[in-house]
């Protein structure tokens, strides 16, 4: 069985101080959690983290990485550093990294393959633009970025892997897909996956919603069959909330 697992994206929001602040507010409200709980602050505010999870069940995450171990890359971060600042997770390919940065399939795929070799768990985020949504080309957009981001994954790599599917139309937006909505794409997701690999691998592999989940839709969101937990921007930012969405798991 899959185990559930919800992350918080606190995207380019707290200064180091402010992180621990937070960590320590919502930590005793997570302890019972009955999912993996994943934050993910900013590069700066990494290692004030990592002191604030100590002894916790709450495991560190970064927002991004690059696919080289070093050299001549000013402003990149590589996966030896995210790894010695006790990082179990990396988000990879958010569509405000695509949209913001010039993340394109390839680099995501590239930082795929570098993140699993250092044994990082990537979590990949696809999904489609209200316009390709409004075309009615979900299917084959979300289809796409998963082959290309798996694209030389080895099979037994896959369970290490979560993608969450982030419908761009719902990111900070108030709006989120409707739980069926939600639970098809995903459903869909990993039907190409027993593609790429066989129906058990794609069975291991997690795939989580994102995108303006919240303390009042994640109940449902989380009680559909095929969603496996939740990537959390916003409602990830005020400790009691986040904790509600932790606790609907
Ligand atoms: P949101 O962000 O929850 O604020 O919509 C989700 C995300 O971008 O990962």
């Amino acid at each position: 069985m899959r185990k559930p697992i919800i992350a918080g994206n606190w995207k380019l929001n707290k200064t180091p101080s402010q992180t621990v602040r937070l960590i320590e507010e919502f930590k005793p409200l997570v302890r019972e959690a009955r999912c993996e709980v994943v934050v993910c602050p900013t590069s700066a505010c990494l290692f004030a983290a990592r002191e604030a999870l100590k002894d916790t069940n709450i495991s560190l995450g970064a927002q991004n990485v690059f696919y080289e171990d070093s050299g001549a890359y000013t402003g990149e971060v590589a996966c030896d550093s995210l790894l010695e600042l006790g990082v179990k997770y990396v988000i990879i390919g958010h569509s405000e990294r695509r949209q913001y940065f010039a993340e394109t399939d390839e680099t995501v795929n590239k930082k795929v393959l570098k993140t699993l070799e250092k044994r990082l768990k990537p979590i990949v985020c696809v999904g489609e633009s209200l316009a390709q949504k409004q075309f009615g080309v979900t299917e084959e957009v979300v289809r796409m970025q998963t082959r290309l981001a798996l694209s030389g994954v080895g099979v037994g790599d896959v369970e290490d892997i979560t993608i969450a599917y982030e419908p761009i139309w719902a990111i900070g937006a108030g709006m989120t897909a409707s739980s069926t909505e939600a639970n098809d794409t995903i459903r869909q997701i990993r039907r190409v996956v027993a593609e790429i690999y066989t129906p058990e691998a794609s069975q291991k592999l997690r795939i989580i919603y994102g995108g303006s989940m919240n303390a009042r839709n994640a109940k449902e969101l989380l009680s559909t069959s095929d969603i496996d937990g939740g990537l959390i921007g916003g409602a990830s930012l005020k400790g009691d909330l986040f904790a509600q969405i932790v606790n609907a798991v």
